[in-house]
């Protein structure tokens, strides 16, 4: 399996594996609302032998007391899942936005899962947004929190996200 930064090239297989993997196309109308208002900051894709793509995570500017990101949205296609991608493209987004001199980034999602990355759903609660709660997490890049309480708030267009 090979990773590497989105290309224009990968927009519509992008769109395709980001509906296969939710099941609907919310998730991936949502990438391209991203990309075209310039919140997306990372965006990495996972290319099979054919270099058909196969997983995609987007990593988007938040509104936040220090430098953040927002994973969001990760997608492996249907067949390929349980097969390592996810988590692949997971830490080769976290190095990514590190190496970026990104400080933290934030994920909602599930504590099982997002845990073996390093998020922490308990270093979050103390920041405030409409997704707070138990699946509210954040990961560290810099190895600690400058501050660890505030308010946060996905890029705007998440909100039209049902
Ligand atoms: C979630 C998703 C990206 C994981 O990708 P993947 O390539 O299947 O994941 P990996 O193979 O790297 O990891 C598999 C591990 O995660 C676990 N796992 C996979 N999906 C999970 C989920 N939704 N919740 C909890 N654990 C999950 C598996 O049990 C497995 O655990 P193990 O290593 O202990 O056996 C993929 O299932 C997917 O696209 N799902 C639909 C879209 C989605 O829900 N995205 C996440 C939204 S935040």
């Amino acid at each position: 399996m090979h990773l590497r930064a989105e290309q224009p090239a990968d927009r519509a297989a992008i769109h395709a594996v980001v509906t296969a993997a939710f099941g609907r196309v919310d998730e991936a109308d949502l990438v391209d609302r991203l990309r075209e208002e310039g919140s997306g900051v990372v965006s990495l894709v996972s290319l099979d032998a054919d270099a058909a793509v196969t997983g995609h995570v987007l990593l988007s500017r938040m509104d936040a007391p220090f430098r953040a990101l927002g994973l969001a949205p990760l997608s492996v296609l249907p067949a390929r899942q349980r097969s390592g991608i996810g988590s692949q493209l997971v830490r080769a987004a976290l190095q990514y936005s590190k190496d970026l001199g990104w400080e933290a980034v934030f994920v909602l999602g599930d504590p099982q899962y997002y845990g073996r990355f390093g998020f922490n759903a308990e270093h979050a609660s103390g920041f405030s947004s409409p997704y707070a709660g138990p699946h509210l997490m954040i990961h560290a890049l810099t190895g600690s929190l400058p501050v660890s309480a505030g308010s946060i708030a996905y890029a705007r267009p998440f909100a039209s996200l049902g």
